[in-house]
């Protein structure tokens, strides 16, 4: 067994990054301050979106999403069992139940035509994934949510930078269209802050309940009684969280925001290189965008053919020192989620959501990843598959 050459994913954190966290740690203003409101107004800019409301990571802003969209304890939201754990933990963090409807083995994504099914007079909400940056159809998903009266949130985790078309018009995913979208900033995305999350919205009111919310239900925040001439008492309008995001990862996340266009062109480059080659290979099913979408390719996700044995392609390839992961987890298939009250939120067939765990394949991706790196993946996995059907 070799040392891992190629890994998954890599951040990508320069000297920008590095001056800015000094000049945050010089000024003396490490939380939730200025810098957190500079990324703010700039994260709105770039999404095409009136406010952006920032949060310690993704798991968080899901549940103040939930929340600020009205659901309680004792409801139901809609959402997807094929993808990571937060997405349903965020439903149960209020109490509420997550009902699982199955995807579209095209894009990953929600398959919109099964959700009216899962509608009942307990549905507070629908939360659509856009999986590992891939679009879901989210302007089919919010006409009928708005046709039910139902809000929707939408977790937009791996989705910075992707597009969606609107009209004849690119918009970027958190651009609203009566929604929240709600962004992961871990290691793995694009964008990076080590953890961090945000939210996008248009609504004023609901931005405002956010950032109330968010920093424990206070009616003044730090900066706002630091900076008064006035003494001010605060006030603690609700019970409130502490998912604050810091100036110190705000700092970061600004110079990662400048750089993140580049970024998503590289990916593309990536993504239409690894098609290239992996085209070739029999029985392989390379992802691929819809006409009305753009992704950012955070994560490249493959379907290996019916007659292949994901594990040992995976371990062929870990062999030849090349990181990989299995298709997107089912939540369903958890402990967590297959026994007790949890259990009955599976009440669909999920065939799709278990093939494409059991069938996709994470192929390694990242900014920094040359012609070569990609050549080397896409032979090993080529390899992987002759070997075993020699077998
Ligand atoms: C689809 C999805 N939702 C939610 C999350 C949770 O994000 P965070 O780690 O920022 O809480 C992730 C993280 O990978 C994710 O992929």
């Amino acid at each position: 067994m070799c040392a891992l050459r190629i890994p998954l994913a890599k951040v990508a954190f320069g000297r920008l990054e590095e001056e800015a966290v000094t000049r945050v740690l010089r000024s003396g203003w490490v939380t939730q301050g200025p810098e957190v409101a500079a990324f703010e107004r700039e994260f709105a800019e770039f999404c095409g979106a009136r406010h952006a409301v920032a949060v310690s990571n993704c798991t968080v802003s899901l549940h103040l999403a939930l929340l600020v969209s009205g659901v309680k304890p004792g409801q139901e939201v809609i959402t997807v069992s094929h993808s990571f754990i937060a997405t349903a933990n965020a439903i149960r963090h209020c109490g509420a139940l997550p009902v699982f409807v199955d995807i579209r083995l095209d894009d990953l994504n929600m398959d919109p035509a099964l959700i009216e099914a899962a509608i009942t007079p307990k549905t507070a909400a629908i939360m659509l994934v856009h999986q590992l940056g891939m679009p879901a159809r989210s302007a089919e998903i919010a006409a009928l949510a708005k046709r039910h009266g139902l809000p929707l949130v939408e977790d937009a985790a791996c989705a910075i930078g992707s597009e969606t078309l609107d009209g004849n018009q690119w918009q970027r995913i958190g651009a609203p269209f009566d929604k929240l979208s709600c962004f992961s900033l871990h290691p793995r995305k694009l964008l990076s802050t080590g953890d961090g999350g945000m939210i996008t919205t248009d609504d004023a009111d609901l931005a405002a309940r956010l950032r109330l919310l968010r920093q424990h239900g206070m009616s003044v925040n730090d900066q706002q009684r630091h900076q008064s001439q006035q003494v001010v008492f605060e006030e603690y309008v609700e019970v409130g969280f502490n998912y604050r995001l810091t100036d110190i990862q705000a700092a970061i996340g600004r110079c990662q925001l400048a750089r993140l266009p580049q970024m998503v062109v590289r990916r593309r480059e990536l993504a239409e290189l690894y098609r290239a080659k992996l085209s070739q290979i029999d029985g392989v099913i390379v992802p691929a965008d819809r006409t009305d979408t753009r992704t950012n390719w955070q994560s490249y996700c493959v379907m290996l053919p019916e007659d292949i044995d994901q594990r040992q392609v995976m371990q062929a390839m870990l062999d030849d020192g090349i990181a990989t992961r299995r298709g997107v987890m089912n939540a369903h298939r958890e402990p967590a989620y297959s026994r007790g009250e949890e259990a009955t939120g599976v009440r669909f067939p999920l065939p799709v959501s278990e093939t494409a765990q059991d069938r996709g394949l994470i192929l390694p991706m990242f900014d920094q990843m040359t012609e070569q790196d990609l050549e080397t993946v896409s032979s090993s996995l080529a390899n992987a598959l002759r070997r075993q059907r020699a077998h």
